[in-house]
């Protein structure tokens, strides 16, 4: 069987969030399981090259964006371990070699980003039809690539070079859906009919590509079982496309992401001060030291519990939440440290929290790798605060860290996290979501921390569950056969 795995992140090239995470690491799970995998990402000026042995290759095609020719060249990059895993990057210097992802170095979105995420969609369309490539399934993930789909059934031509091809669409964030003003819709290729009122396109009166992504492609999935029933059966979690996914007739998929070991597991973390295992948890306590020291906290702290987190800074994440509880998280006696990137209105409060707690709180802006291993070594426990979360990778990280979860129940983090009932458990659950429902797990967490013994076995617990890909990317080639066969 062969795929293309289109996303508009793919870790270690480029990633912003849990996309570029899955992006990176399921393929290469899923070519050790036999599959072929070739995974179609922009060549972003933001790409180490020199880090990795990317070649162009002499393929070139142009596509055709509104009025505009686009020309576009390909580059590789093959995996020396698994050559059915390959990286297919489109190269266009004015659309993706010369910037980042999505934001420019100021944090703002790409004004024409609607246009950057067409061109990817057609362009992993002529990548998927070079010779010898033709696969079984389009793998398109979010927003950026939902249009894929649409092109496949309403382009005549493309319907049928692409008659043995389906696509799967996985929501990974079914809230960001690409939304864009009427105004673009020549942008788009697709006849008139597809914005009329109530079609495929139109949503009061705007574009959005996600709502015509999940009408047309064969398969839909999102990151966990649960997050699947809540889009499945709720509104507001669907953001509006409950009743899109209803007329469908389609049923949402909820497949878990994993976690990659190679990259998140404290025996071989080259990014932290000791490396430790279930077996040695005990040498955890050095990189807590190192990192109070390296960032500024109290050295009290080291007998006291230390909470952190790893986050994008944006509502969905809790951060309001968060922010509401932090004097009374404060009382508790604890030191905390944030990393975090993301609105900056919540930098701002954050900084004022810093302030009002020196050496006990700090906070740290912008997207730090290193920082982020060395936080889920060093900490004691773990914040996720989510209002929503459609899977969440740092909780299954944290896990293998001993770094024990406080979560909202909600998403993967309610599939990953098992409540301490003082028995079993591997982490601290609260169901609503408020600020007294968040202070109370806090408490709770901060109170059996004291008690070393139980806390050990919690720790213990997390260390030892198992959330690799191999599980996931089973499923994922069940599903692949099923929309081969059936869908
Ligand atoms: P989401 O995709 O919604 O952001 P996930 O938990 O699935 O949430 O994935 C987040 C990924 O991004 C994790 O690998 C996490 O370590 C990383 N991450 C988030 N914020 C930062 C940051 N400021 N610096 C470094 N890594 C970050
Ligand atoms: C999204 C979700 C996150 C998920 C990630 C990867 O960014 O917010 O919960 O883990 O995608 O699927």
């Amino acid at each position: 069987m062969k795929i293309a795995f289109v996303s508009a992140e793919v870790y270690p090239f480029s990633k912003v969030g849990g996309l570029g995470d899955v992006a990176g690491a399921l393929p290469v799970e899923l070519a050790n399981l036999g599959i072929s995998v070739n995974v179609i990402t922009p060549g972003y000026g933001s790409i180490n090259r020199k880090r990795f042995p990317i070649q162009r290759i002499p393929y070139r095609f142009t596509v055709k964006i509104g009025g505009e020719m686009i020309e576009c060249g390909v580059s590789r990059w093959v995996s020396a371990e698994q050559p059915k895993h390959c990286v297919y990057f489109v190269e266009n210097e004015f659309y993706f070699g010369a910037r980042g992802i999505y934001n420019d170095a100021n944090g703002r979105a790409y004004d024409d980003n609607n246009k950057r995420f067409l061109l990817l969609g057609k362009a992993a369309l002529e990548i998927a039809r070079m010779p010898g490539e033709r696969p079984d399934i389009i793998h398109c993930n979010d927003n950026h690539t939902a249009m894929i789909p649409v092109y496949l059934k309403a382009d005549p031509a493309l319907h049928h070079d692409f008659k043995n091809t389906k696509t799967l669409l996985t929501l990974h964030n079914i809230a960001y859906q690409g939304i864009d003003s009427m105004d673009h819709k020549d942008l788009y290729g697709v006849p008139d009919d597809f914005f009329r009122p109530m079609a495929a396109l139109e949503w009061w009166g705007q574009i959005n590509p996600l709502k015509a992504g999940i009408i047309f492609a064969d398969g839909i999935s999102t990151v966990s079982p649960t997050h699947a029933r809540e889009i499945m059966n709720s509104e507001v979690f669907s953001a509006g496309m409950q009743n899109i996914i209803r007329s469908s007739g389609k049923t949402v998929y909820g497949i878990l992401n994993g976690v990659d070991y190679q990259e998140w597991h404290p025996a071989t973390d080259r990014y932290i001060a000791k490396p430790y295992s279930i077996e040695t948890v005990e040498e955890k306590k050095y990189n807590k030291i190192a990192l109070l020291n390296d960032m500024g906290l109290d050295q009290s702290v080291v007998n006291k519990p230390l909470i952190g987190m790893v986050s994008r800074l944006v509502e969905q994440k809790g951060i309001s939440l968060l922010i509401e509880s932090i004097d009374r998280m404060m009382t508790l006696d604890i030191g905390m440290i944030v990393l975090g990137s993301g609105e900056p209105e919540y930098e701002r409060a954050m900084r004022k929290f810093a302030r009002r707690y020196p050496r006990r709180f700090v906070v740290d802006f912008g997207y730090n790798n290193p920082l982020a291993h060395k936080i889920m070594a060093g900490c004691d426990m773990f914040l996720m605060p989510s209002r929503y979360e459609p899977c969440g990778i740092t909780q299954m990280a944290a896990l293998k860290y001993g770094n024990v979860p406080i979560v909202h129940k909600t998403g993967g983090l309610a599939d990953t996290v098992i409540h301490w009932d003082g028995q079993s458990g591997n982490g601290f659950v609260f169901e609503n979501y408020s600020s007294d429902d968040l202070i109370k797990p806090v408490r709770d967490a901060v109170t059996v921390f004291m008690n070393g013994k139980e806390w050990r076995r919690i720790r213990l617990n997390g260390m030892a569950t198992d959330f690799s890909w191999k599980r996931s990317a089973q499923q994922y080639i069940e599903l692949y056969e099923y929309t081969c066969q059936v869908l």
